[in-house]
C-alpha cells in the first residue's frame, strides 16, 4: 500500500497545527507536531536550568532526552523522558527554549530520524519548518502556510486572550518577528519554502477556506 505524507511549513501563528489536525481526522492520517517535540526538547533544558546559548553543553545532554508521541483518546500526548509535557511546552517561555535548542545540529539530527521512523510506519500530516525541506524531501504535497506578521501576531493575542491569559500584542509581535528572524536565518535547515512547495497565504482566510483549500490540492495529488 502507497504511504502518503502531507508536509506543512511556515512561520509561528500561520494556523500550522490547527489546520494540520482538522485535515488529518478528515483523511485519518496521523498528526505530527515536530514544533511541540522542539518544545518539550528545549524544556528538558530549562527544567535541568542549563543554558540553551552553548553548544556545547547543549550537546553533552542531547543522548539523555527522550520524545514521545502518544495517540489517547483525548488526543496526542507528548512525553519528554516519560513525563506527559503536553501541556508544559505550551507556554511562552518554552516557546523560545524551542526556538533557540531548534538551531543546534545534534538536536536536529535526533529529532529528524524520529519524525522520519514516525512518516515510515504511517500516513502522516506533518507541520514544522524543515519538513518539505529536509524531513520528508519526497512528501506526496508540501505547503508553505504563511500570513502577514501582524495577523499571526493578533491570532496569538486572541488565542492566548480567550484562554485567559493576558498578554501585549506589541509584546506578541515583537516575539513573532525574533522568532522568525531566529528560524529564518539559523545555519542547519532554516525555515523557507521548499521549492516543490504550494504557498497558502492565510492572512485573509478564515480556518474553514484554509481546510478546503488544502483538502483541493490533496484531491488534485489523489490523497483524497
Ligand atoms: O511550531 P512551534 O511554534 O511549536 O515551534 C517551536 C519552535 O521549534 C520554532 O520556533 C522553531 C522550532 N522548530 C523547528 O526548528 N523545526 C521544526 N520542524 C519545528 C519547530
Amino acid at each position: 500500500m502507497r504511504n502518503y505524507s502531507i508536509a506543512i511549513d511556515g512561520p509561528a501563528g500561520a494556523g500550522k497545527s490547527s489546520v494540520a489536525k482538522a485535515i488529518a481526522k478528515k483523511l485519518n492520517f496521523v498528526y505530527v507536531d515536530t514544533g511541540a517535540m522542539y518544545r518539550a526538547f528545549g524544556l528538558y533544558y530549562l527544567r535541568k536550568g542549563i543554558s540553551l546559548e552553548m553548544e556545547e553543553d547543549v550537546n553533552k545532554e542531547v543522548s539523555n532526552v527522550t520524545i514521545e508521541m502518544i495517540n489517547k483518546d483525548d488526543g496526542v500526548k507528548i512525553y519528554l523522558n516519560g513525563d506527559d509535557v503536553t501541556t508544559a511546552i505550551r507556554t511562552e517561555e518554552a516557546s523560545r527554549g524551542a526556538s533557540k535548542v531548534s538551531v543546534y545540529p545534534m538536536v536536529r539530527e535526533k529529532m529528524v530520524k524520529l519524525q522520519q521512523e514516525i512518516a515510515k510506519k504511517t500516513n502522516v500530516i506533518m507541520d514544522g519548518r524543515d519538513i518539505g525541506t529536509v524531513v520528508l524531501p519526497n512528501a506526496t504535497l508540501k505547503i508553505y502556510l504563511t500570513a502577514s506578521t501582524d495577523v499571526r501576531a493578533e491570532r496569538r493575542y486572541l488565542e492566548q486572550t480567550e484562554k485567559g491569559i493576558k498578554v501585549d500584542l506589541s509584546e506578541i509581535k515583537k516575539d513573532i518577528e525574533e522568532r522568525d528572524y531566529r528560524d529564518m536565518h539559523r545555519s542547519t535547515s532554516p525555515l523557507k519554502q521548499a521549492d516543490d512547495a504550494i504557498l497558502v497565504d492565510t492572512s485573509d482566510m478564515n480556518k474553514e477556506e484554509v481546510i478546503e483549500e488544502i483538502l483541493n490540492l490533496c484531491r488534485k495529488k489523489d490523497i483524497l
